[in-house]
């Protein structure tokens, strides 16, 4: 039996395929590489170039491979770029994962994880947010993302499927072991940036909106470490294995960093002091996000290792050296 991981060369995708080899799992891996690199997939599993869309190729690796569990991280993923290009996430995130979970029914696939947002929030009226506040998204990713939830709730109502939708708050950082990272080489979130501007590949960071309602007038996320995310995806594919009910959970550490002090941790980090430039409000942030994040402690008994911004932000720039001294994309 094996887990098919969706988006597997991708940058979270590929530390999930990390974990699960590391404990001697089957995997296979679809991803059409068009953010994703082949060398970030661990050699012990196997690569097939596709599109998550492609529902008999999908249904051919179910039979074929023997698949019992799908772990969904294929996908886009950039906010702003979902406002210029709603129907583009709507067809990436929406309709490929319709035919995902189709072929994940045809195939009598009984597990499918999720990688869902805290964007499936928006602007939530309190923080932290928990997984009880409705959806309201503010953008087209957030949209496209809720629907692939709805169709998951519905589909295991309906079919012998159960599913955990994990949703992600600002995910950054790297294996510890170095063996995968943040490699989107024009990569828009902000520890990427920053770490990219410490290093001299970028001239400077723009902070975009020093005017929003928080202390230092910044927007506040919740970072979390890949390495803790990727624990609770292990977690939550043994909840369903053995049994467990379908689940919808933050995942956040339930501390929030405001852009300028992730500036400056990236500044302490690297001992480079970049250049900061106050640029416009950038569309589709919320002013905060801060996840509740006691479902997950409680449904699947998670404790993060890596909560600390300190280390997250380490561990990003150490990666960030090492896609300088190997010869992969930086
Ligand atoms: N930011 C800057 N300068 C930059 C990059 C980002 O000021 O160069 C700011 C953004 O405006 C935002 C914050 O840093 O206020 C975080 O931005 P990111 O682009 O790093 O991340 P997002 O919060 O936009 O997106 C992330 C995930 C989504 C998730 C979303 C929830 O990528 O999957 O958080 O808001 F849905």
């Amino acid at each position: 039996m094996s887990v098919l991981v969706t988006g597997g060369a991708g940058y979270i995708g590929s530390h999930m395929v990390l974990a699960l080899t590391d404990r001697g799992e089957d995997v296979v891996v679809l991803d059409n590489l068009s953010t994703g690199f082949s060398w970030a997939v661990a050699p012990q599993a196997e690569m097939v170039v596709g599109d998550v869309g492609e529902q008999t190729l999908v249904e051919r690796l179910i039979r074929e491979r023997g698949v019992n569990a799908i772990v969904h991280f294929a996908g886009s993923i950039v906010v702003p770029e979902s406002i210029a290009d709603p129907l583009g996430y709507y067809l990436n995130n929406t309709v490929k994962s319709r035919a995902l979970i189709a072929a994940a029914v045809n195939g009598g696939v009984e597990h499918f994880i999720f990688s869902s947002t805290a964007a499936v929030y928006g602007m939530p009226e309190v923080n932290p947010v928990d997984e009880e506040a409705p959806f309201d998204p503010i953008s087209p990713y957030g949209s496209s993302k809720m629907m692939t939830e709805i169709m998951l709730r519905d589909t295991a109502a309906a079919h012998d499927l159960r599913y955990a939708a994990l949703r992600y708050f600002n995910v950054a950082g790297a294996d510890p072991k170095r063996r995968s990272g943040q490699s989107t080489p024009r990569a828009t979130h902000l520890i990427k940036v920053a770490a990219q501007a410490a290093l001299g590949d970028r001239s400077h960071l723009d902070i975009y909106g020093t005017d929003y309602p928080t202390p230092d007038g910044t927007c506040i996320r919740d970072y979390i470490h890949v390495t803790d995310l990727i624990a609770a995806h292990v977690l939550a594919l043994d909840h369903l294995r053995g049994g467990g009910d379908s689940l919808v959970a933050n995942c956040g550490y339930g501390d929030g960093f405001s852009v300028k002090e992730v500036v400056a941790a990236v500044k302490a980090a690297s001992g480079v002091d970049f250049e900061v430039r106050i640029a416009e409000r950038r569309a589709g942030d919320p002013a905060a996000l801060i996840a509740g994040a006691e479902q997950i402690r409680e449904k699947l008994g998670w404790t993060p290792e890596h909560a600390s911004l300190d280390e997250i932000v380490t561990s990003a720039l150490a990666w960030e050296e090492h896609l300088r001294s190997s010869d992969r994309v930086a």
